[in-house]
């Protein structure tokens, strides 16, 4: 697996196989590696023999009082998985390779509406810095395919919808989300739980399921949804959990759900402690 830290080193990599054919799938990352982006590196090899993974922490995706800082960074172990998972090359860039005149004028990638709701209201820089970095990454890169997890249901929809106002010519592949024995959705930010949050924790999952179970099929009874999601939201609660939202959407709209709706998604976002989980599940309205 070669390492590049520039960009310029990296294009030269990658040029050399563009012209020899070969299909380039880039799989974006922060580093920590879990199973959940192993998954993601595998399906990057089930569409091509050369991958490129990225690390790197991208400042602009956290506010003001989000962890940067504490981000987990595990880089040695990091590469280790990824040289066993057959990765090709490995892209680490800094913040200075990546906006070397800083962040403050910077040229953004925003996607209007989609990136204001759900996570985009307790978090209203997060989606901005994540088009605008996975748009830098596309550039320099230059995939044929691009593999993201659908954990992140709302990045994933944003990044989609991205690539087809902007025509970027990438095939957006999603990959299903990665779960512990106990259901709990694998996550970097899962680190952060204390022993009796991590006991906990698995409480999100199960209530979504309970939920998507009681409405699955039932897309039409759009009251049903309503009072689905309240209960779910209430149970979470008194679990413990401090509820960002629990909303059913539409999820080939991400807008509420109407008569028409053929596929829902189920998607929360809670914090136990000062530990932010999301997670979500897809059904069919019929
Ligand atoms: O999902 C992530 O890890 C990040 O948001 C991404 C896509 C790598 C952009 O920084």
């Amino acid at each position: 697996m070669q390492r590049c830290k520039r960009i310029k080193e990296l294009r030269a990599a990658i040029r050399v196989k563009r012209h020899a054919g070969q299909h380039i799938v880039l799989v974006p990352t922060m580093g920590n590696l879990h199973d959940g982006h192993i998954s993601l590196v595998r399906k990057a090899r089930e569409i091509s023999d050369f991958v490129v993974v990225s690390i790197f922490v991208n400042p602009l995706q956290f506010g003001e009082n989000e962890d940067l800082d504490n981000y987990p960074r595990t880089l040695e172990e990091d590469q280790a998985k990824l040289q066993r998972e057959g990765a090709s090359v490995l892209f680490l860039p800094d913040a200075n390779e990546m906006y070397p005149d800083g962040q403050q004028d910077l040229t953004r990638v925003s996607v209007p509406k989609f990136n204001a709701m759900l996570c985009g209201v307790s978090r209203p820089v997060h989606f901005d810095g994540v088009t605008t970095v996975v748009n830098k990454l596309f550039n320099i890169v230059q995939p044929d395919s691009a593999v993201f997890g659908e954990k992140d249901f709302q990045q994933l929809f944003l990044i989609r919808k991205m690539v087809k106002d902007l025509s970027l010519p990438v095939e957006v592949v999603g990959a299903p989300i990665m779960r512990e024995k106990d259901g709990l959705a694998m996550s970097s930010r899962n680190n952060y739980l204390s022993d009796s949050e991590r006991n906990i924790a698995p409480a999100l999952s199960r209530v979504l399921q309970e939920t998507k179970e009681r409405c699955a099929g039932k897309g039409k009874d759009l009251e049903l949804l309503r009072q689905a999601e309240l209960q779910a939201n209430t149970v979470l609660k008194e679990i413990g959990f401090d509820i960002d939202y629990v909303q059913i959407r539409d999820a080939d709209t991400l807008l509420a759900p109407a008569l028409e709706t053929k596929q829902l998604v189920l998607l929360a976002a809670a914090t136990l402690g000062s530990t932010r989980l999301i997670d979500n599940m897809t059904f069919s309205a019929d």
